[in-house]
């Protein structure tokens, strides 16, 4: 990689004072450890009493992950030798050892500094965060149906994918199987509003009519109405990306949360969830709803993949911007202060 400008990868140091999600919270069952990959580092996540906690995936004493382990009278016991852990990581029982001998402080775990459900999905910070965590306003309205998708392996960076999802300019070339037009290519003037270290862009576009677009048995989209459609972005750092989509036409509003798990530097899981108040909430039409979305996705997808290179650059000069990529232009700009921020 070129080295003469420096680059945001899934592995940068930055990154490790940022929330990340790293489950579905129901996959985090009680008192089961599950094991995940963040920033190329595993960790042990268990929920114990309701409460969560994430240690590294390495027993202090000979390095076994200790989400092998189980839970043993309220604490966590590796499942090699047996060192018992309270919640806070403090080792308790060595069992090899007399009771008697004191517990040498190195045996302790030192944990993640924070794990919380929200949006459904279970959140990490390895250091102490610098940003907030994202907000999803129809994650807590009864107006909305909550669809969420399977997680979802891309190799690409979690900051091309936010990239990708935030990005104005490629709908009518890449999107053309599904929701894209024709015709629709000049990106008109728009405000990207600054707040801190978050972004927020209002847009309208045209597109295929929501019915048409979520025809997934229609490959060829001829004859599909077009309408016009009022967009919302937010982008919250590091990784997340909310779209509001308001098909004012068809009285329909899809909202759409897209967070990004930094697993390697090669692999970012998608955990995408729609918020649909045009549909029952019944398992078919979730299903429906996410088959469409994954459609779209797949084309991102297949295009993120190619690209040799599985980071962005913390360097303006590096691309080339023109005033259609304004949203994007702005998230590298915050990257580069929370890389800043990270390093005070
Ligand atoms: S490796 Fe965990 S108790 Fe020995
Ligand atoms: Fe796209």
């Amino acid at each position: 990689m070129e080295t003469e400008c420096e680059w945001l990868d899934n592995e940068h140091r930055a990154l490790r004072k940022c929330w990340h999600p790293v489950a579905r919270s129901e996959d985090a069952v009680e008192g089961a450890p599950i094991q995940v990959e963040l920033l190329g580092e595993f960790w042990c996540v268990l929920r114990l009493n309701g409460q969560l906690a994430a240690y590294p995936d390495q027993c202090p004493h000979r390095l076994a992950a200790l989400s092998s382990g189980s839970v043993v009278d309220g604490t966590l016991q590796c499942g090699y030798h047996g060192y018992r852990y309270a919640m806070d990581g403090t080792c308790v029982q060595i069992p090899a050892q007399s009771p008697s001998i004191p517990i040498p402080p190195r045996a302790n775990c030192v944990m993640a500094a924070g794990v919380e459900d929200h949006l459904g999905l279970v959140w990490l910070a390895p250091e102490n965060p610098i940003v907030d965590l994202p907000a999803v306003p129809e994650h807590s309205d009864p107006d909305f149906v909550y669809c969420p998708l399977d997680s979802w392996d891309w190799n690409a960076s979690a900051a091309q994918m936010t990239d990708n999802f935030l990005d104005l300019g490629h709908i009518p070339f890449l999107h053309l199987e599904t929701f894209g037009v024709t015709g629709d290519e000049v990106v008109p003037e728009y405000e990207v509003e600054r707040t801190d270290l978050s972004v927020r862009v209002e847009y309208s576009r045209v597109t295929k009519a929501l019915e048409d677009s979520l025809d997934s048995n229609s490959s060829s989209k001829s004859g599909s109405r077009e309408i016009r459609r009022n967009e919302v972005f937010v982008f919250t750092p590091p990784h997340h990306v909310y779209i509001y989509i308001d098909y004012v036409d068809e009285g329909a509003v899809l909202a759409i949360s897209f967070a990004h798990q930094p697993v390697n530097s090669s692999t970012t899981r998608l955990w995408c969830t729609n918020y649909r108040n045009d549909i029952e909430d019944t398992p078919e039409e979730r299903k429906e709803a996410t088959k469409f979305q994954m459609a779209v996705g797949a084309e991102d997808k297949a295009l993120l993949e190619r690209s040799i290179t599985k980071a962005i650059p913390l360097d303006q000069r590096y691309e080339v911007h023109t005033k259609a990529d304004r949203i994007t232009l702005e998230m590298r700009r915050v990257l580069i202060d929370l890389v800043a921020q990270a390093n005070e």
